[in-house]
Order: C-alpha cells, then sequence, then structure tokens
C-alpha cells in the first residue's frame, strides 16, 4: 500500500504552499526514507549519533534550536515536530531490535507497517487479531523483560507509520 500513502503524500505537499494542511494519517518512517535517508542514512542510527541533553537535541549547526533549524531545512512543515519526537525516541532507545530481530524482520518500521494494526488503541497482530504484548511473549527467547521493551517499542513505530487522523 506503500503507492497510496505516497499519493496521500503527494497531495499533502501540493496543498501545503497554500494552507496549513494536517499530514493525516502519513508514515513517519515512510517519509524518512523517502526525504532524509538519501543524506542522513537509517533514522534511529542517525538519531543514536546525534548530541542530546536532557532529551533535547543539541544542533552542530549555530541556529541552535532544533525545531526551527527543522523548519528551514528538509521536513514538510506540518511533520517537523513528529520527525522530531521520532527522532527523540530513536536516541532514547537502544539498537536491541536490528540486534535481536532484524535479522529476520528488517526493520522494526517494516514490521510494523506490514504485521500491526491497532484495534481502538490497543496493538494488535494483523494476521492473528492477537494482542502484540501476548505475541511477543516466548516468540524467539523473548523473555519477559524483552517484551516489555519490545511492546513499548513496536506500539511506538506502529503508531509513527499508522497515523490516527489529526483532530
Ligand atoms: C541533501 C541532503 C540532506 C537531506 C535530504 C536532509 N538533510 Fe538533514 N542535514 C544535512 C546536512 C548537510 C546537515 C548539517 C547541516 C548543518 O549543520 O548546517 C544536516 C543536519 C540535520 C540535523 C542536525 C544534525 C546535528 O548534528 O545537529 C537534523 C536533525 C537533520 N538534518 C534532519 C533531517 C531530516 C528530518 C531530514 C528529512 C526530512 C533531512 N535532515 C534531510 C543534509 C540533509
Ligand atoms: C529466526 C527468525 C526470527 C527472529 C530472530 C525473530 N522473529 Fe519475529 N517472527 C518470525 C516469524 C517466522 C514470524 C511469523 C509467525 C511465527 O512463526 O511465529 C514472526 C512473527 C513475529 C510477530 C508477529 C507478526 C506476525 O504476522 O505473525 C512479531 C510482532 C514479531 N515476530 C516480533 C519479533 C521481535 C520483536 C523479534 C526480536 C526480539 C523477533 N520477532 C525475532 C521470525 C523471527
Amino acid at each position: 500500500m506503500a503507492w497510496v500513502r505516497r499519493l496521500v503524500f503527494g497531495a499533502a505537499l501540493a496543498v501545503s504552499a497554500v494552507s496549513p494542511l494536517r499530514a493525516e494519517g502519513l508514515d513517519l518512517h515512510w517519509l524518512w526514507d523517502d526525504r532524509c535517508a538519501q543524506c542522513h542514512g537509517h533514522s534511529a542510527e542517525f538519531a543514536r549519533r546525534l548530541s542530546w541533553r536532557d532529551g533535547d537535541l543539541v544542533l552542530a549547526h549555530p541556529v541552535g534550536d532544533p525545531l526551527r533549524f527543522l523548519r528551514h531545512h528538509y521536513p514538510p512543515e506540518a511533520e517537523t515536530e513528529p520527525i522530531y519526537r521520532m527522532l527523540q525516541a530513536e536516541a532514547a532507545t537502544p539498537p536491541r531490535f536490528r540486534e535481536a530481530c532484524a535479522g529476520c524482520h528488517d526493520s522494526a518500521a517494516v514490521l510494523a507497517r506490514e504485521s500491526i494494526v491497532f484495534r481502538g488503541s490497543r496493538p494488535v497482530v494483523r494476521r492473528t487479531g492477537q494482542p502484540l504484548g501476548e505475541a511477543l511473549a516466548g516468540h524467539r527467547g523473548i523473555d519477559a523483560e524483552a517484551q516489555v521493551f519490545f511492546e513499548a517499542l513496536l506500539t511506538r513505530v506502529a503508531r509513527e507509520v499508522h497515523r490516527p487522523p489529526a483532530d
């Protein structure tokens, strides 16, 4: 369904010049791969290399304020804060998905996009309807601690790829 998002995104860009359109349902990881990855590589690896102080990005660039910098950089205006929050979350997350899961599941964004949907606010496995936490328990050696970690990680990433319409 990537083409659907592409169309939605294309439309959002076309309209954003005339109105502060909210980019409803835009997949942030798709946006990153489309608009940022060519220069910055994988988003989480990039985010972890940046300097953060008390959860705020400290820019190498002299403009200082990271949101102001980003608004004049490459993200569409409406996506500046969501992209910033994604980088913040990624910087705070150790690369455990890459170490334990990526060999079979590519990236967390790919797994979340293809295999996780929301039933109300609860993430479930698309194929089976099983709640995500339950599906993770015991999967490929995931213990109780890892279950909590990966459930939180995949829930966050699933929200970044399947974003509910803004109200
Ligand atoms: C054409 C290449 C290019 C693209 C595309 C690009 N960037 Fe950048 N980005 C740069 C360069 C070069 C810098 C360093 C700029 C500077 O400090 O003046 C930078 C700096 C940054 C920084 C600050 C890094 C630091 O060390 O403080 C962030 C955050 C950032 N980019 C995010 C993004 C995001 C988000 C996107 C996509 C929406 C994006 N960039 C797209 C080239 C690019
Ligand atoms: C050796 C390969 C392998 C590894 C490593 C692996 N998985 Fe899986 N995973 C699978 C397969 C195959 C499925 C399909 C269902 C099944 O067989 O359990 C799956 C299913 C899933 C699902 C449910 C999606 C669905 O459609 O069934 C989730 C969520 C998931 N894995 C998360 C993880 C996480 C998180 C990790 C890392 C801690 C991980 N997996 C590591 C192979 C793997």
